[in-house]
């Protein structure tokens, strides 16, 4: 008997329908991944059951773990589908959208809250590009290194989906805090470090941090997260403390 792959998918057909799962059954290949095998039930949506269905639907665009943005809960673990290989997961394989955002279709979900918490905390550094800046300051290796850890966030939102505090907009989260972190620690950035650390001090804000520390183990990228949180919530309450003097 040839050797197949089961996947069961949690679906739902728009934002206000209910969810339903759906089981696959697909031929077994060497080094599938999870996308490989949403492609191949797209092309023939038929369940194990015999029933036609509708292709199922999920975001993709790198296929290298770059962008982040086919990240879903595979057999309960948030984590990207493109790197997801079948020989390393137990069967049935179950697909489901991450619950701490709103879902959209099947396993897209809408993650423009991530973004606009970091056009909240300022995540860029102002630049105006009209005259010659010259070179740029110099900084310490250690720091360098430090904010190239931060650097390689791809805004997936595992951290978040992991994080017992994060649910809904009520906490800014750790992706965030750890944003506000490499781009205070750049010599320019800091221009609006005060504006960050601000954002950072509302009802939503680090202080929600109940320091369980899933964000950091769930992170595919190794980022430091939780010193980038140890690091601001001292920034924030330095500058809560002394702040006033400056203004
Ligand atoms: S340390 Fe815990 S509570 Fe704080 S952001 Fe990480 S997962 Fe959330
Ligand atoms: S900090 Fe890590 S887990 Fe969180 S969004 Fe960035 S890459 Fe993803
Ligand atoms: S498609 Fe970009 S991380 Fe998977």
């Amino acid at each position: 008997m040839s050797k197949t792959v089961e996947i069961h998918i949690k679906r739902r057909d728009n934002p206000d329908a209910p969810a339903r799962w759906e089981e696959f059954e697909i031929p077994y290949r060497k080094n599938l991944n999870v996308i490989s095998c949403l492609m191949e039930i797209r092309k023939n949506p038929v369940t194990r059951q015999g029933k036609q269905t509708t292709p199922p639907s999920w975001d993709m665009n790198c296929l290298e773990q770059v962008c982040g943005i086919c990240t879903m809960v595979i057999n309960g673990r948030a984590r990207q589908s493109c790197s997801a290989l079948v020989d390393n997961l137990d069967q049935p394989i179950k697909l489901e959208p991450m619950s701490k955002f709103p879902n959209v279709r099947d396993l897209v979900v809408d993650r423009s809250q991530m973004f606009d918490h970091l056009k909240r905390v300022h995540a860029w550094v102002e630049l105006d590009g009209s005259h010659d800046l010259g070179p740029g300051p110099r900084m310490d290796q250690e720091d360098v290194m430090e904010r190239y850890a931060y650097s390689r966030c791809m805004t997936c939102g595992c951290c978040l989906e992991a994080c017992p505090q994060y649910d809904g907009d009520n906490y800014i989260g750790p992706q965030a805090i750890a944003q506000v972190r490499l781009f205070n620690m750049h010599p320019s950035g800091a221009m609006d470090r005060e504006e960050r650390l601000e954002a950072l001090m509302g009802d939503d804000g680090i202080t929600n941090c109940g320091n369980a520390q899933n964000c950091v183990k769930a992170c595919p990228m190794n980022i430091p997260l939780t010193r980038a949180i140890y690091e601001e919530n001292r920034e924030t309450v330095v500058h809560g403390l002394f702040g006033w003097l400056k203004k």
